[in-house]
Parts: structure tokens; sequence; C-alpha cells
């Protein structure tokens, strides 16, 4: 008989800054799942990826003078290296701008223009670049973006449409037909509300910028970046393509995990295009809370203020931050980021109770037995509670992982853990072990305590990858011995188990001393957001030594000639005179300046700059502007000699 398919998603991360934390949190939570399932004997489909389009995306790329694919290649890469360093077991990874991807969306799109889904308007709206997305007057909050609190601007462009408002019944009955498809409850209420407020048609297409799908029977138009993102989840198993055999036997998903603010995507916009396109509808999406600072503000990249995770991985290890973030957050709620808070969780969870409970055990098993427990054993009344505990323990997880709640499960096995190690406490094997006599009693008591930890190390498996396959070999379990059906039975440990004490899973950190060093590494989140100084600091603003501003050397130049750069109807091509010779520097400022505007006026530019080549033309350097919003302003220095330092 064919498995059981179970099939869960991340949202595709926007490769427009390096991965951060609060984008591990909801990769992490999504593997544990995946794993858990796996181990429960599920055909898992896993799929994580990144969400490359859009106009963010192009105006970065253009600041650093490369292409918006230069740009994500290098950003995604670190997705993917970050991904493979916390041991995440995706099946898939996709990047919107792969190929496949690609076509199938435009094929989506055309058949829902074919039907009537989507039709040709004119669109007039305030639109959040950053958040890509456009919002109506009533939707702006004190007139700014009500998702991210930024600026917004009117625009005004040729647009398609999304008949998403005839679809606002169907969703307030899938809704309440459906009364686990969006989960977390609280997050119910929130889109019914936004749906009876009134859904105006979508727009879907974008005219103002070039990075995207082209709409390829109107290619001036590239296809709004949601709709291109959403549909990731069912390209990504061949749908729309010459083999979707994957789709069939994956979609729909079992569940979208996804944070808190794009629940309104995924359970009104995504799930009216599968209504559209006459397809089933995703089981669940649950909305996750958000990765917070001590005080309360949001981990964004845009913020600048993140906490890197390759840092803490290096210096506790992956498992330990994987534990962190399943076990301190309730998953749903929104959760606090300390430096503190990790290392306590680290000391008194995985050193103190997981990491003393089997090095004792192990050491007992040495020291009495030479590593092999004997076979004769003599149970007492004591055992029985432990062994009960033992034994309920994976229904109970069960029920933790059917709702998400990684922090009860592992609060669950916890319970375990401090019950075994009071069980220690109880059966005082040091005084057995004193006593001949008492072999069978102490062989028993040293028996149940790696039994435990064998019941303890399966389940912990999905959460800590590398920990468990340790503990393992510490009590010489088998593979046969560690299936998810031997986490339910008791007296599996084999009597030739050969128990060795190894390396100290979590070596307890001096608190005090460590928090010295990583506030300098990674400065404490909270503080991150404090004013600290005298000089007024800027949000957002990660501040810099005076030793890396001295690394970049600004000179003023004078430039001598200008001129359009072939194909690249962004680019200027800009002669400097640079007080040493001439330099060809290329700038992204053709949309706000003529060549003749620039021609004979003295600029700044960053003279160590490491050439790139832009468009066929190599540029030598950077010149300076200021980026007014929609304008952009080349700082002029009319009059300074050329080869001046900026100092
Ligand atoms: N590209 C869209 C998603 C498209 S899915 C079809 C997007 N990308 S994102 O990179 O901005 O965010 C991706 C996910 O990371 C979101 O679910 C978001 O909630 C999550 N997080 C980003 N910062 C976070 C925290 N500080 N804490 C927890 N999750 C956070 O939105």
């Amino acid at each position: 008989m064919d498995k059981k398919t179970f099939y869960i998603t991340t949202p595709i991360y926007y490769p427009s800054g390096k991965a951060h934390i609060g984008h591990s949190y909801c990769t992490v939570a999504s593997d544990a799942i995946a794993r858990y399932k796996r181990m429960q004997g599920y055909d898992v489909m896993f799929l994580t990826g990144t969400d490359e389009h859009g106009q963010k995306i192009e105006i970065n790329a253009e600041k650093e003078g490369v292409t918006p694919k230069e740009y994500v290649d290098k950003i995604v890469a670190g997705f993917q290296d970050l991904w493979k360093l916390l041991n995440i077991s995706n099946d898939r990874f996709i990047r919107t701008t792969d190929d496949y991807h690609v076509k199938a969306v435009q094929k989506i799109f055309k058949t829902l223009y074919d039907k009537g889904e989507i039709y040709k308007g004119q669109y007039e709206g305030w639109y959040c670049t950053p958040c890509e997305a456009f919002w109506t007057e009533t939707q702006l909050k004190d007139g700014k973006c009500p998702d991210c609190g930024r600026e917004v601007k009117m625009a005004n462009e040729e647009a398609y449409f999304f008949r998403i408002s005839k679809y606002a019944d169907r969703l307030l009955k899938l809704y309440e037909e459906q009364p686990d498809f969006i989960q977390p409850d609280s997050r119910k209420n929130e889109m019914i509300n936004f749906i009876k407020q009134g859904l105006n048609d979508l727009c879907v297409s974008r005219t103002s910028f070039s990075w995207g799908i082209p709409v390829d029977f109107d290619p001036k138009h590239v296809v709004y970046v949601w709709l291109d993102a959403l549909t990731n989840y069912i390209t990504a198993l061949g749908y729309g393509s010459d083999d979707d055999s994957d789709y069939k036997k994956y979609w729909p998903a079992d569940v979208h995990f996804v944070g808190k603010e794009i629940v309104r995507f995924h359970t009104i916009i995504w799930p009216a295009m599968l209504m559209a396109l006459n397809l089933p509808l995703p089981k669940q999406v649950y909305g996750h809370g958000w990765l917070l600072f001590g005080d309360g503000t949001k981990m964004s990249k845009s913020k600048g203020n993140v906490v890197d995770p390759v840092i803490l991985c290096s210096r506790y290890g992956v498992d330990a931050i994987r534990y962190f973030l399943l076990r301190e957050i309730p998953f749903g709620a929104d959760g606090v980021f300390t430096n503190e808070a990790l290392i306590n969780r680290i000391n008194s969870d995985l050193a103190n109770d997981l990491g003393n409970l089997l090095s004792r055990s192990t050491a007992m098993a040495q020291k009495y037995f030479g590593g092999k427990i004997p076979a004769e054993r003599e149970s007492a009344p004591v055992d029985d509670e432990l062994i009960q505990m033992a034994l309920d323990l994976r229904g109970k997880c069960d029920s933790a992982i059917e709702g998400y709640q990684f922090s009860n499960a592992l609060a669950e096995i916890w319970k375990l853990i401090a019950r075994t190690n009071k069980y220690i406490d109880e059966t005082m094997p040091w005084v057995l072990g004193k006593d001949e006599s008492k072999r069978a009693r102490l062989a028993a008591v040293i028996y149940n305590l790696c039994e435990s930890l064998r019941i303890v190390s399966v389940l912990l498996t999905p959460f800590l990858p590398e920990t468990a396959p340790k503990i393992q070999a510490q009590i010489g379990a088998k593979p046969e011995e560690l299936t998810y059906d031997s986490a339910a039975k008791w007296g599996v440990l084999s009597n030739d188990a050969v128990i060795t004490k190894g390396e100290t899973l979590y070596p307890r950190i001096d608190v005090d001393k460590e928090i010295e060093e990583l506030n300098k590494l990674i400065p404490n989140p909270a503080e991150q957001n404090e004013e600290k100084t005298a000089a007024p600091k800027i949000e957002g603003l990660a501040q810099i030594s005076i030793d890396d501003f001295d690394k970049v050397e600004l000179r003023v130049g004078k430039v001598k000639a200008c001129e359009p750069v072939k194909r690249a109807k962004k680019l200027l091509k800009l002669t400097i005179e640079d007080g040493v010779g001439e330099r060809t520097i290329v700038s992204g400022i053709a949309k706000w300046y003529k060549p003749e505007d620039l021609t004979g006026h003295s600029i700044i530019f960053v003279a160590n700059l490491k050439p790139a080549t832009l468009c066929g033309v190599e540029s030598q350097g950077m010149i300076l502007s200021a980026d007014a919003g929609e304008d952009v302003k080349v700082i002029f220095v009319d009059g300074v000699p050329s080869g001046s330092k900026i100092c």
C-alpha cells in the first residue's frame, strides 16, 4: 500500500537581505514537523525556497550596481548555506527565478485570463514598495502602510485585475466549513473582518518596474509578486509542467506555515486563486508569531537589527539554537529573543537536565558493569511510575505535534527527563553499588535509566537531529530499537547493548562571561534598539566603527563625458577625471539625469571599490547620490579640485 503523504511548506523568503534568526524560526519548525512525520511513516514533501522578484530587489540591485539576478544569487546561496547548517531536511528548494516556475506562472496567468478571472483595467491606489502591496485609502493606518507602518505612494497604472471580489462568500464559507483552515483561531477572525469590509478586485500585474515574470501575452506587464510567489506551492510539484506527478501525489498541502503578517495573502488571495483555477485548497494555513526583542520590536532585515544564527550555531551548536527556538516560544504567539534567555535554556535544559542524565547514567553503567548491564534484573515498585510516564510520552508528543505545539511536546519530553533524574535520587545507585547482593537491583535501575534515555532520544530526533544520535550511540541502542513504534514500548534496549560514556553533550556555560563575549559579537538584541550613545541613532541602522569608515576612500572627480549604456535604460556611463587620470563609472541614475546634466560637474566617488562589469561596461567606482525616496540627487561639489579626498 502507498504510504500516506504529508506536504508541508515554509514561506518562500525574500532574498533582499541576509537570512536571519527570524527566518530560521519558521524553517526549523517546519523541519521538526517534516522529520516527525517521516518518523511516523509518512511520505513527506517539505518545501522551502526564495521569492526573488519585485521592485525592492530591483532597487537594491541597482544600488549595488549589479543585476537583480546577480544580487539574489548571492543572498540565496546564503539562505541555502544556513539551511544546511541548521540541518534543514527540505526535499525541495524553489527559486521563483527557476525556469520551470516562470513558465508555469505564465501559464496560470493566461489560464485565469482566458477564463475571465483576470481582466485588464486601470489601477490607482496607495503602494507600499517594501511590502509590494497596494492599499485602499481606508486600509491605510495613519496614512501609512497598515502592515509595516512605512510611507506609501500613490500609483496609477494600466494593470490586470483578478476578480477576487466574487470569492468573498466562498471564502467565508470555507472558514466556516473547514474550521481548521486558518490556525490559530484568533487569526481567523482577523480574516473574516477583512473580507467583510469588502474585497476589491486585486491588481495582479505591474508596469512600473521590470524585475518580475513577464505576462507573456502582454510583456510590458510583469506578474504581481504575490501571485508569482503563492503559486510556488504547486509549481514546485510540477504543476503547469510536463511532469505533474508530484503535484498529483502531494497536493493539497497539509499545512502552510507562515508568519502572522502574511496569513492574509495565504488565506484570502491563495485560496481564491485556487478556486478560480478549480484546484483543491490547502488543508491548513498556520500563522506563527514573530521573534521580538526584549523591547517588543520585531527583528527584521529592513530594520537592520537582526541576530545572526551562524554566530550562535558556531558557539553553542546547531541543536541548541533549534531547541531554543522551538522550546522558548509557543508556536502561534510572539516570543522574545535575548542572549540571556538563550544561554539559560542551554544551561538548564540541555546541559543540566539532559546532559547530566546521560553522563550520570552512562558513567554508572561503565563503573558498575563495564558498560554491559547484566540480564538478571530485579524490579521494584518505584520503577512503575517512571515506566508508565515513559510509555505515555509518545502519545503526548503526538497530540502536541498534531496541533504544532512544539514547546508543549518538548516540555513533555523534559518532564520525563526530570522524572528520570529524580529516579536516580530515589533509587540511589551509588548505595546499591556498595552491596554485592543488590547487583540485580542496580542492573534494573541503570537499565531503566538507559531505557528512558532511549525513548527520550527517539522523540527528540525531529527537534535535535544531531544530539539524538549522540545519546543513542552512548547507550548502545541499535537502529531497530530507535523506531517510532519502539518509542511506545518499554524494555526494548537489548541485553547486549554496549554503553559508553562519551563526550559531554552540552558543556555548561559561564553565563556572565559568555554574555559579555556574546554582547560584543551580537549586541544584545534589545540593546540594538536602544539609544545608547550621545550621537542620535537612526532606527534600523547598524553602527560601524571609524576603522570601517576609513576603509572607504571617497574622492572628488569631474565628469568629463557621459553617455547612456546600450540596452540598459537605467544606466549612464561616466568618464571621470579623478586627479590621477581618468576612470569609467557606470551609475543607475538615467531615470533622474540626462548626460548633459552631469557633464562638467564635480561629484564624489568611491575610489577604492572593486571594479564590476555592468551590461558589458567595466565600472571602476561608484558616485554618491542622495536617495530622496521617489527622487535621486547626485551630490555635486563644483569648484573642488579633482582628486580631493573626502574626510
Ligand atoms: N516572500 C514573502 C512570502 C511569500 S510566501 C508565498 C515574505 N518573505 S519574507 O522574507 O519577508 O518573510 C518570510 C517569512 O519570514 C514570513 O513568514 C515572516 O513572518 C518570517 N519572518 C521574518 N522575520 C521574522 C521574525 N522576526 N520572527 C518570525 N518570523 C519572521 O513575506
